[in-house]
């Protein structure tokens, strides 16, 4: 029995949208995301939608120092499954549209990369607007945020991400994912 993807199948009954995928991200994918981040030293990574931590795990294997990273996971049953699986990883259960008041208690306020696994299409309009705006804040002019989509266009619409005055690119296709997945990334001009 795959505990992941009974805990994926059974977290997305509950709520299809928040989820966003019916099974785990595959290793492949996960690894491409993971590709994408600098490895610079003290450089701080942050994930969001962590899931059951399969991109968790490509990072941890890229080589960020686990005090480099934060995954950020609001589903509070995947949350225990992350801190079993990385007791050595700052792993917060919140809700993502609180990023940036819950960072700054950690004293942080500004980060290099934010990976994320986010369902960004499904969810609604202020949501999505809050992560996004609290993410680019944090990012700064110099961070990168990475975000994969089965979507066949950019998962952030190019009014906002140009608003802000970002450059969208489209990095690679997936096909060794279900669905087939694309990882797109953001970043200052
Ligand atoms: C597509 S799944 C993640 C897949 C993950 N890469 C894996 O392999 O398990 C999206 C995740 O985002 C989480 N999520 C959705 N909305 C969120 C939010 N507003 N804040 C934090 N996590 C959120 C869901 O609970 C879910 O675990």
């Amino acid at each position: 029995m795959n505990w992941d993807l009974l805990l994926f199948l059974k977290a997305w009954v509950r709520s299809p949208r928040k989820v966003g995928a019916v099974i785990p991200s595959s290793p492949i994918l996960a690894k491409a995301m993971a590709k994408q981040v600098e490895l610079k030293p003290g450089q701080l990574v942050v994930e969001l939608g962590a899931g059951t931590g399969a991109v968790t795990r490509a990072l941890v294997e890229r080589g960020i120092r686990p005090e480099d990273l934060i995954v950020i996971e609001m589903d509070p049953v995947f949350c225990s499954r992350l801190r079993q699986r990385f007791p050595q990883l700052r792993i917060l259960n919140i809700d993502a549209t609180r990023l940036e008041p819950v960072l700054r208690r950690h004293h942080i306020d500004r980060v290099d990369t934010i990976v994320s696994s986010l369902p960004l299409l499904s969810l609604d309009r202020k949501s999505q607007s809050a992560i996004l705006r609290q993410s680019f804040q944090l990012l700064g002019g110099h961070g990168t945020f990475i975000q994969y989509t089965y979507g066949v266009g950019s998962p952030i619409r190019s009014r906002f991400y140009r608003g802000l005055g970002l450059s969208g690119q489209r990095l690679s296709q997936i096909w060794r994912n279900m669905p087939p997945a694309t990882i797109w990334r953001y970043r200052h001009k």
